[in-house]
């Protein structure tokens, strides 16, 4: 079964990436519009970073920000369409490969360390713990992993307060998406859980609010790796 929810979780980002370009392009997604692309950016710009690894890029809109700011990023991600779309909109910079979460590990010599692994609403599966293993390959002495997902008292929406598998339609984002994405939807607990048992130490945990509702939009984590 949990196959089954990957494997649809792979190919919605197949079908759906024209659709998503250009709901994150036109800025259709009023919560990143408003709160949760500025407070990735704000904290990444905050670690003055060297290199970046944008894990589970999409369509690359992070990675062309931290370009600007003079940073080296480099976007992975599994989708062969969006990573088209990612090299499409730059130059020569930033630089993508398609890679998926379980070819990290195998791909870390190529792709080199970073000061900071990024995953914005990328980790969606389940189990995570694999790839979040594999990132300590990635990171540099002294690195850190930032990651910014739904926050679980909005995202659970009045459904049980337990981990499992949910369906996003993708109403409201625009016309296009044709395939409907599951995700995996983790509690606050299971978050941390799974950081202490693939060797992640939280340093803070920020809950960024939507400046008219005052409800938490995200969960921004920073972590570092017991490794270092
Ligand atoms: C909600 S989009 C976020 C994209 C981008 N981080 C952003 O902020 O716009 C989730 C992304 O995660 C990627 N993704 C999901 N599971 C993946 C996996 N197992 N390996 C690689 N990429 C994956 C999808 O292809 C998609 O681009």
């Amino acid at each position: 079964m949990q196959r089954d929810h990957r494997e649809q979780l792979n190919l919605s980002w197949q079908a759906n990436a024209d659709a998503w370009t250009a709901a994150v392009r036109e800025k259709r997604i009023e919560s990143r519009r408003l709160v949760t692309d500025a407070a990735i950016i704000q904290a990444i710009l905050a670690l003055a970073p060297k290199r970046v690894l944008d894990i589970g890029c999409g369509e690359g809109w992070l990675c062309r920000g931290l370009v600007e700011h003079g940073i080296e990023a480099v976007g992975v991600d599994a989708s062969e369409p969006l990573i088209a779309e990612a090299r499409k909109a730059s130059g020569s910079t930033p630089k993508y490969r398609i890679c998926g979460y379980a070819e990290l590990e195998s791909q870390a010599p190529q792709l080199g360390r970073f000061d900071v692994l990024v995953c914005n609403f990328a980790l969606l599966e389940e189990p995570l713990a694999p790839t979040l293993k594999a990132m300590h390959s990635l990171i540099s002495k002294d690195g850190r992993l930032l990651i910014q997902t739904l926050h679980p008292w909005r995202a659970c929406n009045d459904a049980s307060y337990r981990d499992g598998w949910r369906v996003e339609t993708f109403a409201g984002f625009g016309e296009g998406f044709s395939e409907p994405m599951p995700w995996f939807f983790r509690t606050l607990e299971s978050w941390l859980s799974l950081f202490s048992e693939t060797g992640w130490r939280l340093q803070w945990l920020q809950e960024p609010l939507h400046p008219e509702s005052e409800q938490p939009v995200s969960l921004l984590m920073l972590l570092s790796s017991e490794n270092n």
